[in-house]
This record gives structure tokens, sequence and C-alpha cells, in this order.
């Protein structure tokens, strides 16, 4: 009414108005207590004498333009239970960046299998409680869905009670187990890979998020169907399902999806109405967020240009995060709990706790063989042993393979055998791996394997290659061994080098960083690897390394 003077007037705008689906040219839009107070023609009405003072603390991804996430905390959470979860979301606080958490909708990943940290019903319960917490993370195990396995079924009803959204995954479902999967009211999916299988969800009622990220890029393969068909948009949105920091700064975050998207020929609006509108309205947050409107939170881009999507400038909240491409504030460091970056519990390496005995001079042993980073498959091979111990090969390109329990401190571990990873290093060890979080080692030895080892266990976590007794990569992991601590430069450079150093050592894949992450992940066939034992996923049975 100009009863008050707005905080801010932004003059001049053309304005992507993502309900009627046009663009408002010589638009002003008033804001007052970090919420949009009007938007039309002329806010003259508004305007007093008040200054904006810049914003506090911002990330990488609000030079992008992103100034809402919603985190899935799943491996923190596998690491340092509910307490974890507690922490992470209290480590997204007072950022200027909107944090919606989900609860981990994922995990036990396998019940027979999975030995990371859940949450129980209780715990759920009250973490949906919490403010920014929205609802359940994808339920990517569909099957304990359409099983009705009682413990899902508890949690879904959970989060009905309680209007949360639930996020899906529903990767080789169709028919008769997606309507199942569906009418347990779980309405979105990220793991469409073509669009046959966008249509078939979109047509029982789903949202479908189109997934570009570090992991998978599906949006070359889905978006020009989409547009040819001329498919609503209206139900579809954009999701990284992971990033990379070196990906997160070549190729940017959702303002990267948008972009490819107009590029494919997708309407500009509609392009920018599925990276705000829609995921608002699918995460039931419309009233709030999701365009510029009168009431809503005043979270704006002002970009140079409609098809480049180069961010000039962030509001957030009213609030100027990002000017003229720059964060207006330094990213402070967080102030992390002693607690969480003690959690790698791990005794001293030796040789010994990587060999596999023999009393015969050759075995034939089971082998986990990489097809790529992520797929597996069983073969066997015949192998020498050296003073009772089996041996890699290198003329077989066999290598040894380690997982150890590193969450509970129980000294429990596995040693099996790896083909096809190619790089004439000594050892290659990770905190980190896909909801399990065992400590993986692959090595050609068990001197630098028990080295590399040592090395993790001191830093508390991380990632580190070794050959011959040196170091030629690392990355520590501080925080419950899985999230580094550190800058995103210098986590990107280390990163890198990580890579690089097992590729220029011959290694056959563009992505080594990713081997012992999807090393134990069980949702996955052919083959895993956990502490507990080696599992053929097809036949849900623990095999042994030796054959006998
Ligand atoms: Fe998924």
């Amino acid at each position: 009414m100009g009863d008050d003077f707005a905080d801010l007037v932004m003059v001049n705008c053309s304005l992507v108005n993502v309900y009627t689906k046009e663009i408002q040219k010589k638009i002003q839009i008033a804001i007052t207590n970090g919420r949009i107070a009007f938007v039309g023609t002329d806010a003259s009405h508004t305007i007093g004498d008040h200054f904006i003072t810049p914003s506090e603390f911002v990330k990488k991804s609000l030079l992008c333009g992103v100034t809402t996430l919603f985190p899935d905390s799943i491996d923190i959470v596998s690491v340092c239970g509910y307490k974890g979860f507690k922490e992470f979301v209290n480590l997204t606080k007072n950022l200027p960046m909107r944090f919606f958490h989900t609860v981990p909708g994922g995990l036990p990943v396998d019940k027979k299998f999975s030995h990371g940290k859940t949450l129980s019903l209780k715990e759920e319960k009250s973490a949906i409680k919490m403010p920014s917490v929205v609802g359940l993370g994808e339920v990517f195990s569909w099957t304990k869905v359409t099983k009705r396995d009682s413990k899902t079924m508890k949690s879904l009803q959970q989060m009905h009670e309680e209007n949360c959204i639930i996020n899906g995954h529903t990767a080789g479902a169709s028919g008769k187990k997606l309507n199942a999967y569906v009418s347990s009211g779980i309405f979105s999916c990220h793991e469409p890979i073509n669009f046959d299988q966008v249509i078939e969800r979109l047509r029982l009622g789903m949202w479908i998020m189109i997934r570009e990220g570090s992991i998978r890029r599906d949006l070359k393969e889905i978006l020009p169907v989409v547009i040819s068909h001329g498919t609503y948009t209206n139900r579809l949105m954009f999701c990284s399902d992971g990033v990379d920091p070196v990906d997160l700064s070549s190729y940017g975050h959702i303002d990267h999806c948008v972009r490819s998207a107009i590029k494919i020929g997708l309407d500009p609006l509609d392009a920018i109405s599925m990276a705000s509108k829609n995921c608002f309205d699918y995460y039931n947050l419309g009233q709030q967020f999701g365009g510029i409107a009168p009431g809503k939170m005043a979270d704006i881009l002002i970009l140079d240009d409609l098809k480049k999507i180069k961010v000039n400038s962030v509001l957030l909240g009213g609030k100027t995060v990002v000017s003229n491409g720059k964060l207006t504030s330094n990213i402070k460091k967080p102030k992390v709990p002693k607690w969480i970056t003690s959690t790698v519990k791990l005794a001293k390496f030796s040789e010994n706790d990587f060999s596999i005995k023999s009393l015969n001079a050759t075995e034939n042993v089971n082998v986990i063989n990489l097809k790529t980073e992520i797929v597996t498959e069983k073969t066997t091979e015949d192998l020498n042993t050296t003073n009772g111990n089996v041996s890699p090969s290198s003329d077989k390109d066999v290598w040894k393979v380690a997982a150890f329990d590193r969450t509970f401190g129980t000294k429990k571990h596995t040693v099996g055998f790896l083909k096809n990873f190619g790089a004439e290093i000594g050892a290659f060890a990770s905190s980190w791996s896909f909801h399990e979080n065992d400590l993986i080692v692959i090595g050609s030895n068990e001197k630098d394997m028990a080295l590399a080892s040592n090395k993790l266990s001191k830093s508390q976590g991380g990632m580190v290659v070794v050959k011959d007794g040196k170091t030629l990569a690392s990355m520590p992991f501080q925080l419950g061994g899985i999230i580094s601590t550190n800058s995103i430069e210098s986590v990107s450079k280390q990163f890198l080098e990580i890579n690089s150093s097992m590729i220029d050592s011959g290694c056959k894949f563009k992505k080594p960083h990713l081997i012992p992450v999807f090393l134990p992940f069980l949702a996955l066939p052919d083959i895993r690897i956990l502490y507990s034992g080696i599992v053929d996923v097809k036949k849900r049975v623990y095999i042994s390394p030796i054959n006998s």
C-alpha cells in the first residue's frame, strides 16, 4: 500500500513470470523484510530512503544462481546416525542459502548385508518436526515398498501423517510394480534414463527430476523427446543427484541444466519454471517460493541474458548475495564439533591384514571384474601363492581389494580380488563409500595397502594413492570421514590429483575415485565387497574369495 517504504525496489526488470509463462517488461519489484511486497509497473509508492546491507556467507552454488538446496544426508547418517543428521542440519544453518532437508529413506540398502547406521522410526518422527525438514529422501529399494516391508510401511505412514513429501527412486520398475509404488504416496523419481520411462511415470501422476550430475547425465537423452512430443513440462524438474567439486566449477549447477535445456530447444520460460516453480510446487513450498509475486520470499536471480543464463546478481530474502557475478561476502569455515571429526575407528594396519592364506601353490579365486567404475561382474582367475598368501597379478590385471569396518571399531574385514583396475600403483584407499562407508583399499601389494590404510586412519578419513611407500595424492575427509572441511578450491585440486595420479598410471577409467565409492553399493549388481564379506548380489549370498 505504500504505508511503509520498501527495503529494496528493483526497476526496469524483464520478469520471467512462471505463473503465466510470459516475460513482463519494465516491471518494478518492491521487497520488504525479505519478502516480495509488490510486483507491477510502478512501485513508486514503496520507495523511501533505506539502504541494503550486503549479505553474510555464501556458497559456490550461489554463483550459479541456486538459492535453495534439498540435500539427502544419507551418508553422514550411515556413519554417525541421528546425531550426524542433527549436526548436518546444524551445519547448514546461518548460511545465505535455503536448505530443505530430507530424512534418509534408503537405509539400510539391503537388510541382509548392510551394516551402516540407520534411523529408528522414533528418530525419523522427531527429525520431521525440525522446521527445515520436508520429508523422506529417496526410498530407493522399491521392492521394500512393493513387498510391504513393515518398517518401510510404518515410515511412509509417519510421513503421510505429518504431510511430508517422500522422494522416490524407481529404477527398473514399471507396470504393476510401479503402480504399487506410486499408490503408497511416493510421487517423484529421478531415475528415468529415457523418455518412455518419463512418460510412464508422468501418466501415473509422478513428478520427474531429470538428472544431470556427476554420476549420470540424462538430460540430453530425455529432453529432445519431451520437446518433440510437446509433453507437459509442469511436473518436470532438474536435479544433480550429486555433483563433484570439479564438475560444479566447470559445468555449473542447475544453471547448467537450464542452459543445456534451452540449447536443446526448450522454451526458456519452461526451462526456468522447471528449475524454480515446479520444484517448489512438488515440495509443497509453492506458497512461499518458486516465482516472483506478492508475499513470496524475495529469492530473485538477475540474468544478463535469458539464453546463456549468466547469473549477474542473486537476491536471497531480498538481500544481495551475488553481485556482478561475485559473492558479496567471504565464505566462513563452518564450526565443526570435535566428535564428528573423529569417526574413523581403525586399528594399526600391517601387511598381514591384507593376506589371503592358502596351502596350495595356485588357487582359483572369485574376482570382482570392473566393467566401468560402477558396474561389476563376477569372474574367476587362477592365481599363484607366495609364502602361503595368494598374490595379485599385474600380468592378469588382478588386484587385491579389502573392506574394513571403520564405523564401529570391530576390526572386521574382508579381502578379495579385483580385475581391470589397470593403474600401476601400490594402493588406493578411501573411507567414503555409498551408504556403507567401509574403508576400501585396492592394491598391488600388501605393504602399500597397509601404508595407505594407516594414512587414512591417521587423517580420520579421505582418499589416498600410494606407490612404493610414497604418497602420490591425498585428500582428507575430516568430517565423518566422508566430507572435506577444506575450501572448494583446495578440494577440487586434490580431487583432480587423486584421479590423474591413477589415470596417468594406466587406470582405464575416467573417474577412478568412483571405484571404491561404489564397490560396497548393494543396490547394483553383480558382485560387491563389504567388511562382512563378498556379496553375489543376484544370488543374494556371501561368496568366498577362494573357490575350493
Ligand atoms: Fe536414486
